[in-house]
Order: C-alpha cells, then sequence, then structure tokens
C-alpha cells in the first residue's frame, strides 16, 4: 500500500493550490455575489491544463491521471466551488465521453478544442421530468436521411449558457427504455437550439446553468457519440468518473470551512481567549479534519481504481456520497463557529454552506449514491 502522491502529483498539487490562492480565492465573494461565469479563471485553467487534464496529449488533454484531476479539483474547489464545477464539467463530463466513445474524426473536432480549454462542453442527460430517473428521457431523435432530428427540452445543465459544445442524450428508439437512449455531441450554435435564462441558484451562483430547448434540431450522422442505443451506458459509465470530480469539490468547500473556521477561532476571543482554545470549538474542528481526510481518501481510491482501469462505479458513489454529506456538515459547524458573524456574507462561510449543498444532488443525488451502493453490494461487488 501507498499513500504517498507521485513527485507529478505533488506538482500538480502545488500548481493548483498556487493558482487557487493568488488568483481565484480573492475572486470567489465578488463570483457568488453577481452570479458572474468566472470567464478570466476558465482561460487561466485552459493555460494550466486543467480543462483536459486525464486526456491524452495526442488529443490535447494534459495526460496527467485522475488521482491529479481529483488534487487540482480540491484546491480549485476549496477557493471557489463555481469555478470548481466549471472545471469538472468540462474534464469529466464533456472530454471524458468523447475521449472513451467517439472516433478518431470526431477526437480531432471536438474533444481537441474542449480539452486545450478553446471551447467549453456541457452535458445535456437531465429533463424536466427526468432528473434522477435518467432513462425517462422525453427528447427524442428520429433518423431522416443522414440526419438525425432531435427536439426536446433539458434542464439544470451545468456550463449550459457559456458552453460550445454539449454531449446530448435522446430517445431514439422510445418501447426500447433505457436501450433506446442515444448519444451525440451537439454544437450549441447549431439551429434549432436555444438556452433559457440561467437559472437563479441558491449556490456556486458564478457556475452558469439553464435549460436548453431543442427544436427540430438536424445533426449529421456524424455527431451520433457510440453506437445507436448505448446512450444510457455512455451517460452512467459517464457519471461514474464524474462523481469523482465532485467529491474532490466537496473536499476542498469542507477543507474551505475548515481552514476558515481555525483561522477566526485562533483570533476571535470570548471568556478571555480565543475561541479555539474553548473545547466546544476544538471538537468541531477535530471533527471536520477527520471527516476530509477520510473523504479525500475515499475520493483517492476512487480516482486511483480509474486509473488503474479497475471496475470504480461503487467507489465513486461512496466517495460521493461521503464527501458530499461531510462537506454540509464542515460549512454548517464553520457558521456555528462564526456565530453572528457566520450569517452575514462579510464573511465567507455562508458561501460555503450554499455551495456544499449542491454537491448532495448533482451528477447523482446522496439517494441515488445509495441505490448505486447497494446495487453494486446485490453482485457481489
Ligand atoms: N456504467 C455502465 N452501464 C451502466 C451503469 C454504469 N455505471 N449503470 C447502469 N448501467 C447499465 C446497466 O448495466 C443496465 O444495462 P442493461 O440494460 O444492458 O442490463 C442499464 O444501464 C440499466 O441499468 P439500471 O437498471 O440500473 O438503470 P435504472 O434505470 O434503474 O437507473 C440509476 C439506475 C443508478 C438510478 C441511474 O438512473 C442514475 O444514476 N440516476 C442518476 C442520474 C444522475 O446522476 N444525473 C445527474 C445529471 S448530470 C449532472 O448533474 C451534471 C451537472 O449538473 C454537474
Amino acid at each position: 500500500m501507498q499513500f504517498t502522491l507521485t513527485e507529478e502529483q505533488v506538482l500538480v498539487q502545488k500548481t493548483a493550490r498556487d493558482f487557487a490562492q493568488a488568483e481565484v480565492l480573492p475572486k470567489a465573494a465578488e463570483i457568488d455575489r453577481e452570479h458572474r461565469h468566472p470567464a478570466e479563471l476558465v482561460k487561466r485553467m485552459a493555460e494550466l491544463g486543467f480543462l483536459g487534464m486525464a486526456i491524452p496529449e495526442q488529443w490535447g488533454g494534459a495526460g496527467m491521471d485522475h488521482v491529479s484531476y481529483a488534487l487540482a479539483m480540491e484546491e480549485i474547489s476549496r477557493a471557489c466551488a463555481s469555478t470548481g464545477v466549471i472545471m469538472s464539467v468540462n474534464n469529466s463530463l464533456a472530454c471524458d465521453p468523447i475521449h472513451r466513445f467517439g472516433t478518431d474524426a470526431q477526437k480531432q473536432t471536438w474533444l481537441v478544442p474542449l480539452a486545450t480549454g478553446k471551447k467549453l462542453g456541457c452535458f445535456a442527460l437531465s429533463e424536466p421530468e427526468a432528473g434522477s430517473d435518467s432513462a425517462a428521457q422525453r427528447t427524442t431523435a428520429t433518423r431522416d436521411g443522414s440526419e438525425w432530428v432531435i427536439s426536446g427540452i433539458k434542464n439544470w445543465i451545468t456550463n449550459g449558457p457559456v458552453a460550445d459544445v454539449a454531449v446530448l442524450f435522446a430517445m431514439t428508439d422510445r418501447t426500447l427504455g433505457n436501450r433506446g437512449i442515444t448519444a451525440f455531441i451537439l454544437p450549441m450554435d447549431h439551429k434549432g437550439v436555444r438556452c433559457g435564462p440561467p437559472d437563479d441558484k441558491l449556490g456556486i451562483r458564478g457556475s452558469k446553468s439553464c435549460q436548453i430547448f431543442l427544436d427540430d434540431v438536424r445533426l449529421p450522422a456524424d455527431h451520433l457519440l457510440g453506437e445507436p442505443g448505448v446512450g444510457f451506458k455512455v451517460a452512467m459509465s459517464t457519471l461514474d468518473g464524474g462523481r469523482i470530480g465532485i467529491a474532490a469539490q466537496a473536499v476542498g468547500i469542507a477543507r474551505a470551512a475548515l481552514e476558515d473556521s481555525l483561522g477566526y477561532a485562533q483570533t476571535r476571543k470570548t471568556f478571555g481567549k480565543p475561541i479555539a482554545q474553548h473545547q466546544a470549538i476544538q471538537f468541531k474542528l477535530a471533527d471536520m479534519a477527520t471527516e476530509i481526510e477520510a473523504a479525500r481518501l475515499l475520493t483517492w481510491r476512487a480516482a486511483w481504481l480509474k486509473d488503474q482501469k479497475l471496475p470504480f462505479n461503487k467507489e465513486a458513489a461512496m466517495a460521493k456520497l461521503f464527501a458530499s454529506d461531510i462537506a454540509n456538515k464542515a460549512a454548517r459547524e464553520a457558521i456555528q463557529v462564526f456565530g453572528g458573524n457566520g450569517y452575514v456574507t462579510e464573511y465567507p462561510v455562508e458561501r460555503h454552506f450554499r455551495d456544499a449543498k449542491i454537491t448532495e444532488i448533482y451528477e447523482g443525488t446522496s439517494e441515488i449514491q445509495r441505490l448505486v451502493i447497494a446495487n453494486a453490494l446485490a453482485k457481489g461487488l
């Protein structure tokens, strides 16, 4: 067993930490307050190779492993969870499925610009009536000569308002249930594609999401991603990887809650001494630190399994379930440590509290993670 990071992983972690502390953190409150897409930070992440981290260099990526991806996601999200999820969606939900299921021609056309950060991607699976039950797709794709004609509505599409490309899912045969779902690559400026207004959200307010309306969108056959009918497997296996990114994001948010609490507790005084010297506060800090360590180890293990090309579906679900839970707990406790100051926007912990919540919802709710884990257990995995 090896608990040390490789030299390359340590370098990625340091690069991500330096960038996050120097360039992302100073803007996090403003990005949240203004509901602003941080285009300049996305550009910097592209320069650092953070938008296609685990994609081979041949296809425009940084050629790193998924442990490095988790390390960078934690650092960026510790500074700004909005910036973290923009990065995670591009890496895990746009680049990854095109890399695994795309043809060489599709990789050249779509993956290279996404992995280099020249274009930004999104993942259009959820619908108004298909969130957790993603097999209940209503968007349809019908073959018409050499084209597919696609109509429907997608919901809560992270990066949607700012994306250039979507990995899109639609029903090509309603009679087949999940085996009738097919994946496509959709240029967002294609005729018939329209974004609704950005969602007005509780947290991760710098991360733009929206509905996408598809009105008789005619896609050439070479925009089909993988075989017809395997779209559900494309989506599910993509989300397995995505959950590692969200677990790392949750660890980052939890760490922000802990580090801010520790700093505050060492200076804020009550009853004649810093509150960090009161056992009530010490116990909170100790629990946060312990749970962060456990969540990080689960996340790294899932990432390591993916790197070894071993099954990681259950482990990714466990990492996301646990990390999102402790992120919410840490953010709640951080507000308690800050007291009245924790409840006002002058201090950062109310933002961590609002940002943490989404990690229990997107890329599969905590309830869905439990289903995934239980299904794996039932199969003896
Ligand atoms: N990898 C590959 N194949 C998989 C798979 C996986 N992880 N999970 C299931 N499958 C396959 C199964 O083997 C099965 O194949 P066959 O039909 O050939 O036997 C098929 O898919 C159907 O499997 P299930 O019967 O288990 O499917 P289900 O309909 O019961 O759903 C579920 C399972 C786990 C509940 C799934 O629907 C799910 O994960 N739901 C949550 C969806 C989700 O995470 N949405 C997030 C939206 S994206 C997002 O949030 C992005 C963002 O904003 C940041």
